[in-house]
């Protein structure tokens, strides 16, 4: 069993990807299963801590002892960290949240016109979650974790989006059709403001989710 060093510690986790509905049968997404997310959750809770774990679009069994709060899109992912971030010691974003969504919701399906191209679809800038709960922190020595998801470059484009997003920790892991989503192993970088860089080797995302909540602890004092 793992040290209950997270006991009488309130941790948010959000998973899996959102879902930005064009019409009630169609929808912008993306390939998160949600298994990082959940890892951190199980981790969390198997080391004390009160867990809320926002789920979007996981189809994943809850975790046992874990608060799970179903969500759909980016902006209903929003509400639910707002809140649940209002009393936690620590916020840890893995889930994949859609930068854009349609402008334009049909409440009707969309049908082809015959011999007509199809209407563009319109998108616009969706919250930035992390950078919201990172400027307003809910409470002072709150800690909070990004994830970053990425093809190329992935160092480079990780220490960018540190600085931009203002959290104190971010977990660089390299994405692709047949990686890491969906996958049961990860391997990332997580770097840190004060310029740490710990690399963890390729394995389960629960040992991943472990040295994530090591270095929540330490910076939590
Ligand atoms: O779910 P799995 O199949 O297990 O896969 C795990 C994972 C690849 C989804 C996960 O490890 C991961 O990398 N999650 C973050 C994916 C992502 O959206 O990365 P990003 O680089 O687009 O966003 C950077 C950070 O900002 C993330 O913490 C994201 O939650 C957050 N964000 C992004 C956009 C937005 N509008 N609001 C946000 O809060």
């Amino acid at each position: 069993t793992a040290e209950p060093d997270l006991k009488g510690r309130h941790v948010v986790v959000s998973a899996g990807g959102t879902r930005e509905p064009l019409d009630p049968v169609r929808f912008l997404g993306n390939r998160s299963s949600g298994k990082q997310g959940y890892a951190l959750a199980r981790t969390a809770a198997a080391r004390g801590a009160r867990v809320t774990l926002i789920a979007a679009n996981t189809g994943l069994p809850d975790p046992a002892g874990v608060d799970v709060v179903p969500v759909g899109t980016a902006v209903q992912l929003r509400e639910a960290v707002l809140k649940a971030a209002a009393d936690a010691d620590a916020v840890v974003m893995a889930a994949a949240v859609a930068d854009f969504r349609p402008e334009v919701y049909a409440t009707g399906k969309i049908k082809k016109k015959d011999g007509q191209d199809p209407d563009p679809i319109v998108l616009v800038r969706n919250p930035d979650i992390l950078a919201e709960v990172s400027a307003d922190r809910a409470r002072s020595g709150q800690v909070i974790v990004g994830f970053a998801a990425e093809t190329d470059d992935v160092l480079a484009n990780g220490r960018t989006k540190l600085a931009r997003k203002g959290c104190d920790l971010l977990v660089v892991n390299e994405v692709g059709e047949r990686k890491t989503f969906g996958s049961e192993e990860n391997e990332a970088v997580v770097l840190g403001t004060d310029g740490s860089e710990t690399p963890v080797p390729h394995g389960p995302k629960e040992a991943l989710a472990d040295i994530v909540w090591d270095l929540v602890v330490e910076r939590l004092g």
